[in-house]
């Protein structure tokens, strides 16, 4: 007999595992099934946490092999040990998806290993590897299948000369040259790693800016500063075919509205153009899940168009963003145990991993101006802020976005190095209904980087004091 459960949860990323624990915690009895051998999903395995690992590394060894001694720490013979690094990426990854089985057995989630697919309502088979099949009963249902990379044209994407973001996070030697193929924020988090181990990182974007969403301020501050770094950016291109060989890849690219195509031969090229649903296989179709024409699975307050069945996550629309896939979880767990989910779309922070790092939450000017709002905006350098100086890390502002007549804040934009770790505060701001002279009231310690988010809420009236 099928074993019977309150909620099974169709993949084991963020969304899904976070939704497992708070089901677990709401006393639901629940089982999560996941198809990679591991929990954690893409953000885990392949995406958020090995990339932000080499990152760090990156970081570490440009600065000791070039920066360090301009504040006085003098180094020789700093030397690249790449099997290390991806090494210690890996020890991380792994430690932590080991964390995530241990937090299921401390909910009483029940772990089933393999693929999960709807035979009819209230039914679904898991297929393990061995391609034996586990049936379980349920009274609901959350798709959490997460997003797979999206492809880009004809080109064939080998994971060694022509890589997804997976590959890029994976390669056994530092290429001289990389085309990465979007400016966007895989693009640039992981232009960025191997551009700081030593490559020629070369950025073929189809639109005329890169990072589209961002702040259109920040974007330009942030391609300024990768373009010091080394970044070449060939901005309203598109690339025409990419094709590897024993060598490398030639590729080609041309202006995005057509004209004389340029050719150029680079060891690795990285396809970064975005990422799609992953809601094939799954019997979606059996019990009679509807998908829009791009494959995400649409829902109103997570429930898709079948009783019983919820979506959170990159299946869903949204950003693809693992926090929101978080957020959603919890959601979902609550309204299926009788509370009341809710997530505030209108602010869920984006961070962009690079250095400096860029982070924002709320509104971007352009979107204001489009809805017509009138704003005041009030801004400060990070060459105004003394701990900025005294890490020799000035470069980059913050913006903060008031509606000029109900006085809140209605978004919060960044650029400077580690503001991903201030941007809550932001969030914390618009979540309170604040003003921006209620940051700008608040005591902030000195010296530190968030005093420049406090300044930046005096200049919206006049009143900073550093500048
Ligand atoms: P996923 O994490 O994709 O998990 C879905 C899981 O479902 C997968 O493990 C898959 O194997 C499983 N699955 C699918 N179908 C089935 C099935 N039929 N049966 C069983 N299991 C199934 N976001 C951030 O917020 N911050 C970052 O810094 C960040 N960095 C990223 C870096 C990279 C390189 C990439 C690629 C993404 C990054 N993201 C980041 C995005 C983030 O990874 C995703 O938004 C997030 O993982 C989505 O979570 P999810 O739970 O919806 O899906
Ligand atoms: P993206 O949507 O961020 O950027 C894709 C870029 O490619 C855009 O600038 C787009 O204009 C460009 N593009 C599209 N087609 C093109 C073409 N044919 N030629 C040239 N350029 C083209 O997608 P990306 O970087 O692949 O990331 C996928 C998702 O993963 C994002 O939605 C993001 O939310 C998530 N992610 C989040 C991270 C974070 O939060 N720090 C880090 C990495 C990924």
């Amino acid at each position: 007999m099928s074993e019977q459960f309150d909620v099974v949860i169709i993949g084991g990323g963020p969304g899904g595992y976070v939704c497992a624990v708070r089901c677990g915690q709401l006393g639901l009895k629940t089982a999560i099934v996941e198809k990679r051998g591991k929990l954690g999903g893409t953000c885990l395995n392949v995406g958020c946490i090995p990339s932000k690992a080499l990152l760090h590394s990156s970081h570490a060894f440009e600065g000791a092999a070039h920066h360090y001694a301009s504040f006085g720490v003098e180094t020789s013979g700093v030397k690249l040990n790449l099997e290390k690094m991806m090494a210690n990426k890996d020890e991380v990854v792994d430690g932590l998806t080991k964390g995530i089985e241990f937090l299921m057995k401390k909910n009483k989630v029940t772990y089933i290993k393999g693929t999960g697919a709807f035979t009819g309502a209230g039914k679904l088979n898991v297929t393990a590897d061995d391609g034996s099949v586990t049936e379980i009963e349920y009274k609901n249902a959350v798709i959490a299948t997460g997003s797979e990379v999206a492809p880009l044209g004809d080109i064939v994407i080998d994971e060694e000369k022509i890589v997804s973001s997976t590959g890029a996070l994976a390669l056994k030697s530092v290429p001289k040259s990389m085309v990465v193929i979007g400016a966007g924020v895989i693009g640039l988090e992981l232009g960025s790693v191997w551009r700081r181990l030593g490559a020629e990182v070369t950025v073929v974007e189809y639109l005329e800016r890169i990072t589209p969403g961002v702040d259109l301020e920040i974007a330009k501050t942030l391609q300024k500063s990768l373009t010091k770094q080394g970044f070449k950016f060939e901005l309203g291109k598109k690339v025409t075919s990419a094709v590897a060989d024993k060598k490398g890849v030639k590729l080609t690219y041309e202006p995005a509205a057509g004209g004389d195509a340029t050719e150029m031969n680079v060891d690795v090229v990285l396809v970064a153009v975005g990422r799609r649903p992953y809601t094939t296989g799954l019997g979606l179709e059996t019990i009679g899940v509807e998908k829009d024409a791009r494959g995400f699975v649409p829902n109103h307050h997570w429930k898709t168009n079948v009783d019983g069945v919820y979506v959170i996550g990159d299946a869903t629309t949204g950003p693809m963003l693992a926090h929101k896939a978080e957020e959603e979880g919890v959601a979902v767990a609550e309204i299926i145990a009788g509370k009341a989910g809710h997530v505030d779309f209108n602010n869920i922070p984006g961070v962009i991993y690079t250095n400096p790092e860029v982070a924002g939450v709320g509104k971007t000017e352009e979107e204001l101006k489009t809805a017509g709002i009138e704003y005041k905006v009030g801004k400060f350098p990070f060459m105004a802020n003394s701990r900025a100086r005294a890490n020799g890390e000035a470069d980059g502002l913050v913006k903060i976005l008031e509606d000029k007549n109900t006085l809140k804040i209605l978004g919060v934009h960044m650029i400077g190095t580690g503001v991903g770790e201030i941007i809550g505060e932001a969030g914390l701001a618009i979540a309170f209904g604040a003003s921006a002279e209620d940051i700008a009231r608040t005591c902030h310690a000195h010296p530190t980087m968030s005093e420049a988010v406090k300044e930046a809420a005096m200049a919206v009236d006049g009143w900073a004091i550093h500048i």
